[in-house]
């Protein structure tokens, strides 16, 4: 099984968190967001038990990926943020902008539309201007 074909969901009872490794940016938003539950030093890294739920879906929904998603009632679906724009930097990674981006050329035409998109700011991102997760593998 490759990185692509790798889904893991980790329950409380109350919600599931399911992980989407070909997702994953690797941005670290999680790691940093709610340490006592995603932590890559634990086996498994995301451990439901270390938070209340409320915390845990909050933390889920700053996903800027989408990598991360809950399941409830048989229900998918990926956190987003509300409210006003929001940008994250990743130390070592992407910045990260919350909400739908407009990606426009010099003329201003718009050339992609982009949900909570990762820029490369490292430069070893196959995928320019995204980040790929290429950092996390470089380091
Ligand atoms: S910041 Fe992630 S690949 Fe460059």
């Amino acid at each position: 099984m490759n990185k692509e074909e790798i889904i893991k969901t980790y329950t409380n009872g109350e919600i599931t968190v399911v992980w989407d490794a070909a997702k994953c940016r690797h941005t670290g938003i999680c790691l940093a967001g709610l340490p006592r539950v995603f932590n890559l030093k634990q086996k498994p890294w995301i451990d439901m038990s270390a938070a209340d739920t409320a915390s845990i879906e909050k933390q889920v929904s700053l996903c800027p990926s989408g990598a991360l998603g809950t399941q409830d009632n048989d229900t998918y679906y990926t956190g987003q943020s509300d409210g006003a724009a929001e940008v994250v930097l990743t130390p070592g990674g992407p910045l990260t902008l919350y909400g739908k981006v407009l990606i426009k050329n010099l003329r201003g035409k718009t050339i992609n539309e982009v949900d909570n998109p990762s820029f490369c700011r490292c430069g070893k991102s196959a995928q320019p201007p995204f980040c790929d997760g290429g950092h996390a593998r470089h380091t």
